[in-house]
């Protein structure tokens, strides 16, 4: 099988072309480095993603190209069975900042994903990498009941919120808005034009190689934070709640989509109510795992925050037979001893 993974010098595109590789398939790496140039501001080594796979994974082929050129996207395409499309401009504070550079990278890049897949002979399925901000600021009108250390959904919505939750009429800042385009355009490829389809609107996901900052990727962002003891801004009270989910468990479910007999498929995805958790709360796994802890310094809310965001994983428990398996603190030990092993590239 030959996949091409857009955003594949990136945290989640990376472990999925290494899981791949190492199940013998073909894999082509397509990224522009972008995110690395970003983490250059703040990082040491921003090529780490890129040399760990030229290192550990030389049958992995390594294309630095932008998705945004038409003609490099379509040559690449040809003859793939697979695309995992997970390039993308992933920060919301940035898209606030320079929409035009979010729309063009999310909504442009991605219909030239498309346009290519639909003009390809094969014909590839494609994993499209969607969000949960695409349901924006409605969000923020499910009740939520505020205890110690974290906000909870009314009990109407306890195991989290479904796929059918209302997308329209509400905020969702440039990211939301041009994440739930490239989802929407993706799912009407899928009807109109009869590619395989799986589109899967992400929660929290984290891991190793994942180079966290302010702006994207908290966990990871508090983890290496800690250890590197830096302080750390938390933007609201800290209670606000997230479902996390641990990134192999994540592609096992892309790989059970690819699997499956659905022509298409539309599903919330992350840790789900099992493995949901607050800033504070994390701040304290991560202490007693590390002995340490940063100094914590609060700011006003972000635009669009959400209190709480959990993923209903009814439906993608019941179409692929999906769950969860690594346990939180299983998660984040591993993450903590991954960067512990590679201190000198923060
Ligand atoms: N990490 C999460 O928790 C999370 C949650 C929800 C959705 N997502 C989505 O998952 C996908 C992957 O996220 P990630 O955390 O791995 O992000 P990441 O920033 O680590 O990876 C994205 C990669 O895309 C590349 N890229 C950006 N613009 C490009 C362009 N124009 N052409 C080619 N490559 C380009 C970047 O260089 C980077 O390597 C994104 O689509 C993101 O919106 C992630």
């Amino acid at each position: 099988m030959k996949i091409l993974v857009t955003g594949g010098a990136g945290f989640i595109g990376s472990h999925i072309a290494e899981y791949y590789s190492k199940r013998g398939e073909e894999v082509i790496v397509y990224d522009n480095l972008s995110r690395a140039e970003i983490l250059g501001k703040e990082m040491k080594n921003i090529t780490y993603i890129w040399d760990y796979l030229r290192e550990k994974h030389p049958g992995i082929t390594l294309l630095k190209y932008d998705i945004r050129d038409l003609e490099r996207l379509r040559e690449t395409v040809e003859g793939v069975d697979v695309i995992f499309h997970t390039a993308a401009q992933t920060a919301v504070t940035t898209s606030v900042i320079d929409p035009q550079i979010d729309f063009s990278v999310n909504v442009e890049g991605t219909f030239n994903v498309l346009q290519v897949a639909r003009e390809s002979k094969k014909k590839p399925a494609i994993i499209f990498c969607s969000t949960n901000k695409v349901y924006g600021d409605n969000v923020n009108s499910i009740r939520v009941i505020e205890e110690e250390k974290h906000y909870r959904f009314e009990d109407k919505y306890d195991k989290g919120v479904p796929e059918n939750f209302p997308i329209d009429l509400c905020e969702h800042t440039p990211y939301g808005c041009s994440k739930l385009t490239g989802d929407i355009y993706t799912q009407d490829y899928g009807h109109l034009y009869g590619l395989k389809i799986g589109v899967f609107r992400m929660s929290c996901i984290y891991g190793e190689k994942q180079f966290g900052v302010e702006d994207q990727g908290w966990v990871a962002h508090f983890v290496i934070s800690t250890l590197l003891g830096r302080p750390i801004t938390i933007y609201g009270d800290g209670k606000q709640v997230r479902d996390v989910l641990y990134v192999t468990d994540l592609i096992e479910a892309y790989d059970r989509f690819l699997t499956s007999d659905l022509k298409l498929g539309v599903f919330n995805i992350g840790g789900g109510h099992k493995n949901k958790i607050s800033l504070l709360e994390l701040l304290d796994i991560i202490a007693e795992s590390t002995g340490k802890r940063s100094e914590i310094r609060f700011a006003d809310w972000r635009p669009s925050d959400q209190k709480v965001y959990i993923s209903n994983l009814s439906r993608i428990k019941q179409l692929l037979g999906w769950e969860p398996k690594t346990d939180i603190k299983l998660g984040i030990k591993n993450l903590i001893d991954w960067v512990v092993k590679n201190k000198e590239i923060f």
